[in-house]
C-alpha cells in the first residue's frame, strides 16, 4: 500500500486544473448499459473507480476502452450478472441493477457491503425499481432481479436519495410510459446524468428540481458527452489555498454549482472571486469559526464535510459541524487530533476550537474524503505528515500530488 509523505511547506500559488467530476461519471458510465451505438464520453478523470467501472462495462458485454481522458464505449450482447469481486470495491456498480433490468428483463447483481461513513443500504434503489415493476430476490449475498418489461410509475422517495435518484431515472428512461418521481436528489450530478441520458434520446424534464418527469422511449442511442467538472474536487483545493494561508487559481470550476461551499468559506475569511475560466481563491481576513449542517443539495454538502472540517481546525475561535447525511462521517477527526486540533465529537456534531498550529504526524485514511482532508491538515502542519492507505485517495482525486506540488506543495508518493 502506498502513502504520502507530505512536508509542511508554506503557501500555495499557481494554478490547479479542475477534473471531470468522479460522481457524475459513474452513474453516467452505469447508464451507457442502456443505448445501442457507439457512445464517447469526454473530460472523463482518470481514477480507480472509473477504471473499475470500465472493467465492469466489460464484463457486461459493453467494449469500453479508456484513454487520455476520454471513454468509448459500444455495447454488443449484454451479459446479466455483475461479479462480486467487482460491486464490492464499488459501491456505484450497484447501479448497473437498473439498466440491466431495462434491457434484458434480467440482473444478478452483488449486493454492495457498506464501508467506513455507513452502512449504505440499497432499500430505496430496490422500491423504486419494484415500483417500474421489477422483482427481487436475494441469494448468497447477489440481488437476482427480473421484470416483464418495465412500467412508467409515481414514485416518492422517502430521502433525496442521490444514488436511488439516478438508478430509477437510469431505468425509467426505457420503461414504457410516464413515470413521475418525486422527492428527488437535486445534486448537479444527477443533472448531468439527465443530461447524458436525454442526449441518447431519453425525455426527462425538471432538472434541478425535486420533481422530475419522464416519457419512457422504446430505446436509446449512443452519444458524444462532455461529463461536467468536479465541485468537490475544486472546493478541496479552494480549501488548500486557505489553510496555507496561499492563492490558487481554479481553471474550470464549475463555482456556480458551489453556491453553499462558497457561501461557508467566504463566512469563514476565504476571498474568493470569479473569473471568466475559473476561480480566484486566497485567504482573505483572519480565518473565523462557522458553523455548518451538512443538507442535500442544494444545501452544505457531505463531500465536503472533511476538509472544511481541517481548515475549521486553524480559523480563530470555535466552530461546528453537523453530519446529517452519513452516520459515521467523523473518521478524520481522531486523525486531526493527533496532529494538535482541538475537536470534540458529541452525537452527530463535531466541536472545534482553532488552534495555532498542526503538527505533521503519522495518520490513517479510512475513506475518500477524510484522506483528502488530512492531505489538507498536512500541507498546513509544521513538520512531516504521512498519510497512508493513500488508495482510498487514488478513488476520488486525479493527480493529487501532481497538482499540488505544481503549485508548490511538497509531498512524495511512496510505499508502505
Ligand atoms: C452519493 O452516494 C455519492 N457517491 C457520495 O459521494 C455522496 O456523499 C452522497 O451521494 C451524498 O451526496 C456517488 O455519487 C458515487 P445517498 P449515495 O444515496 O448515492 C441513505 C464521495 O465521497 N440511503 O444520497 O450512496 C444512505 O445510507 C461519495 O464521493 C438509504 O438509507 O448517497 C445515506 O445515509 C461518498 N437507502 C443517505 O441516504 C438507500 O437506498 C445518503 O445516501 C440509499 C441511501
Amino acid at each position: 500500500m502506498d502513502k504520502l509523505v507530505i512536508r509542511g511547506n508554506g503557501p500555495l500559488h499557481g494554478k490547479i486544473c479542475i477534473s471531470g467530476a468522479k460522481n457524475a461519471a459513474l452513474p453516467i458510465l452505469m447508464a451507457c448499459i442502456m443505448p445501442n451505438g457507439p457512445i464517447e464520453l469526454t473530460n472523463v478523470p482518470k481514477l480507480a473507480d472509473i477504471n473499475t467501472s470500465c472493467k465492469l462495462l466489460n464484463i457486461l458485454g459493453c467494449e469500453t476502452t479508456f484513454e487520455n481522458g476520454t471513454v468509448r464505449i459500444e455495447c454488443g450482447q449484454r451479459n446479466h450478472e455483475a461479479p462480486y469481486d467487482l460491486v464490492r470495491t464499488m459501491r456505484a456498480s450497484v447501479l448497473c441493477l437498473g439498466p440491466l433490468l431495462a434491457t434484458l428483463g434480467e440482473a444478478k447483481v452483488a449486493l454492495p457491503g457498506g464501508c467506513a461513513i455507513g452502512a449504505r443500504p440499497v432499500d430505496l434503489h430496490l422500491k423504486g425499481l419494484e415500483a417500474l415493476g421489477a422483482t427481487f430476490e436475494l441469494t448468497e449475498g447477489y440481488i437476482e432481479g427480473r421484470c416483464d418489461g418495465l412500467k412508467g410509475a409515481h414514485i416518492t422517495f422517502d430521502f433525496p436519495s442521490v444514488g436511488a435518484t439516478e438508478h430509477i431515472l437510469m431505468a425509467a428512461s426505457l420503461a414504457e410510459g410516464e413515470s413521475i418521481l418525486e422527492n428527488c436528489a437535486r445534486e448537479p450530478e444527477v443533472t448531468d446524468l439527465a443530461n447524458f441520458l436525454n442526449a441518447c434520446g431519453a425525455k426527462i424534464s425538471g432538472m434541478g428540481t425535486s420533481i422530475l418527469t419522464v416519457q419512457g422511449v422504446p430505446e436509446l442511442k449512443g452519444c458524444k458527452y462532455k461529463v461536467m467538472a468536479d465541485r468537490i474536487e475544486a472546493g478541496t483545493y479552494m480549501v488548500a489555498a486557505a489553510i496555507t494561508d496561499g492563492e490558487l487559481f481554479l481553471e474550470d470550476c464549475p463555482f456556480h454549482e458551489m453556491d453553499a461551499v462558497a457561501y461557508k468559506l467566504r463566512e469563514m475569511g476565504v476571498w474568493i472571486h470569479e473569473k471568466p475560466t475559473g476561480v480566484l481563491v486566497r485567504r482573505g481576513t483572519e480565518l473565523v469559526g462557522v458553523d455548518v449542517n451538512t443538507r442535500p443539495h442544494p444545501g452544505y454538502p457531505t463531500d465536503m464535510q472533511a476538509q472544511i472540517t481541517a481548515l475549521m481546525c486553524l480559523a480563530k475561535g470555535a466552530s461546528t459541524v453537523e453530519e446529517n447525511i452519513f452516520e459515521n462521517r467523523f473518521m478524520h477527526v481522531m486523525e486531526m487530533v493527533r496532529m494538535g486540533a482541538d475537536i470534540r465529537i458529541k452525537g452527530r456534531t463535531a466541536m472545534i476550537r482553532g488552534v495555532d498550529r498542526l503538527m505533521g504526524a503519522p495518520v490513517m485514511a479510512s475513506d475518500l474524503r477524510a484522506s483528502a482532508s488530512l492531505v489538507l491538515a498536512g500541507l498546513a502542519a509544521k513538520g512531516t505528515t504521512e498519510v497512508r492507505r493513500i488508495y482510498h485517495l487514488d478513488r476520488g482525486y486525479e493527480n493529487i500530488e501532481q497538482k499540488l506540488n505544481g503549485a508548490g506543495a511538497d509531498i512524495r508518493r511512496e510505499k508502505q
